[in-house]
């Protein structure tokens, strides 16, 4: 029967407490691997060649290009220093022609460049450069990039829906520089971001104590601030500040300790990007429904829930939509009737029985909960590393004050990593439409973080950065300008 199918499912996605204290292990462990040698993990743990974050002090007009959301946006900022900070700025947003996703190198950059110029020949009088500073942009890009430099670096792969697979291996900068100058203009790219960097940097512009920067959205990653010194696969000279943001690409990590079910095997055999990014697709935004969606087919298949035929789209993969999960989730009428609605709505399916509807509702809430724990591990695995999850003050050794490695996993960095204002606070910039609307998986990631913290968890604060990320992106480049006004 359906409850049958349930209970089973809700059994192989359990996440107690003491499975996401292993999640947390592994990810602290992995994140050593993968600083440790190129490949010594699945977290490739990306070097992003950021060695200091916007401090305020940054001036002048700059331009960001984000691409990797679900939405493409352009975005200009006068930033005035101190005093003025951020005096103006304004953005567009476009949504990517789907079929730029799946095609050519050049189709997609030349779509970048045209909304970037078209945008840039708009700007109005109230933004100005400085004289003798040239239009800088910082690029976001929400992929995985193997960095040569600030402005410089080949894409590793594709995730989420993109794959435009003669982009593989080419250095995206210079891709849209190209562009950018075919079309007759003359900007510079200073800086290449992933969307999680613009995100810290945004965050870090307004707060000293943000140190960790998480997106839960169509796809899922973090970045974090390292010691420079602990990244031994890094074979240039240390920069002075002694730190570095690393862009773990959180998505592809994996572990034999996460719930993985058949679920996540066909899915992961229908998707675009087959065999990658396991941790993604238990997690964010582009998968979440599609995975109730499944667990739905072999009810219908299996028991009938909908009628004696299967209902056609229902069998479609990535039919059902995370926004349509949450509608129903969030459903407190006693007859469940957005359940219904979005049924009859997306699959033609009329009639349910609240019973049914319940059982629908319970798969939303199985798998919002078991994506909402894991990110929760993922960020406790941060914290463990870089010696913020309070275990580390175990470690100190009263005799002689100093920080000594406090588990026999060695995944403790001997003493935390600094953080500007020395507060003992940490904030994680937070950002993502999956975390922005879905309340329920807000609320069960709040609390797995405090369930897995305890007293520790009061020094840590998830904060919604909204947009950080273009913004951010602005501000690197105004941080790496070829130009620095005085
Ligand atoms: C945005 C960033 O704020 O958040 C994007 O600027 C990022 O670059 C995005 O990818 C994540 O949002 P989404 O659309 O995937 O929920
Ligand atoms: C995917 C990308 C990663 C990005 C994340 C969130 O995981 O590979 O670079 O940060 O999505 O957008």
């Amino acid at each position: 029967t359906a409850r049958k199918i349930l209970l089973e499912f809700q059994e192989a996605c359990d996440t107690p407490v003491a499975r996401l204290r292993q999640v947390v292990d592994a990810m602290a462990v992995e994140m050593h691997a993968g600083l440790v040698s190129e490949g010594g993990s699945k977290l490739k743990m990306l070097p992003t060649f950021i060695d200091h974050l916007p401090d305020g002090n940054e001036r002048g007009l700059f331009y960001a290009v984000d691409l990797g959301g679900t939405n493409f946006r352009v975005l200009r900022v006068q930033l005035g220093g101190l005093e003025g900070r951020v005096i103006k700025q304004e953005y567009e947003e476009v949504a990517i022609p789907p079929e730029l996703m799946l095609g050519t190198s050049e189709e997609l950059f030349d779509f970048i460049a045209k909304e970037l110029v078209s945008f840039v020949a708009r700007e109005g009088e109230d933004f100005r450069l400085h004289a003798g500073q040239g239009r800088e942009i910082g690029f976001t890009f929400s992929f995985p990039v193997k960095q040569t430099d600030i402005n410089a670096g080949s894409l590793l792969q594709w995730t989420k829906g993109f794959k435009v697979n003669d982009a593989i291996g080419q250095d995206v900068v210079a891709a849209l520089q190209g562009c950018i100058e075919r079309r007759g203009y003359k900007m510079r790219i200073a800086a290449l971001v992933n969307d999680t960097v613009g995100t810290l940097a945004g965050g870090r512009y307004w707060n000293n104590d943000v140190m960790i920067a998480v997106i839960l959205g169509t796809g899922t990653n973090a970045c974090y601030v390292e010691r420079a010194e602990s990244i031994s696969k890094w074979g240039g000279e240390l920069p002075k500040s002694g730190q570095m943001v690393i862009n773990m690409e959180w998505g592809n990590f994996w572990s034999s300790h996460l719930p993985r079910t058949y679920v996540d095997e066909s899915l992961d055999n229908e998707s675009l990007h087959p065999g990658e990014y396991g941790f993604e697709k238990m997690i964010s935004g582009m998968y979440l429904g599609d995975c109730v969606r499944r667990v739905l087919v072999r009810m219908a298949q299996q028991a009938g829930i909908f009628g004696p035929h299967v209902p056609h789209k229902l069998l479609e993969p990535f039919s059902l939509q995370t926004p349509d999960m949450s509608k129903m989730h969030h459903d407190n009428s006693s007859d469940l009737k957005m359940v219904a609605e979005v049924l009859k709505r997306v699959y033609g399916i009329q009639n349910t029985t609240v019973g049914i509807r319940k059982i629908v509702l319970s798969v939303c809430d199985t798998v919002c909960q078991r994506g909402a724990r894991l990110a929760a591990a993922g960020i406790v695995g941060i914290l463990k590393k870089i010696g913020r999850d309070g275990s580390a003050a175990n470690g100190l050794n009263r005799r002689n004050n100093t920080f000594e490695q406090s588990d026999v996993n060695g995944t403790h960095d001997e003493v935390p990593v600094n953080c500007p204002t020395g507060s003992g606070k940490t904030v994680v910039a937070m950002d993502g439409g999956l975390y922005e609307h879905y309340g329920e998986f807000r609320n069960y990631m709040q609390e797995a973080v405090v369930e897995l913290l305890g007293e520790a968890s009061k020094n840590v604060f998830i904060e919604l950065s909204k947009d950080g990320s273009g913004i951010g992106a602005a501000l690197l480049a105004a941080s790496y300008a070829e130009y620095v006004p005085t």
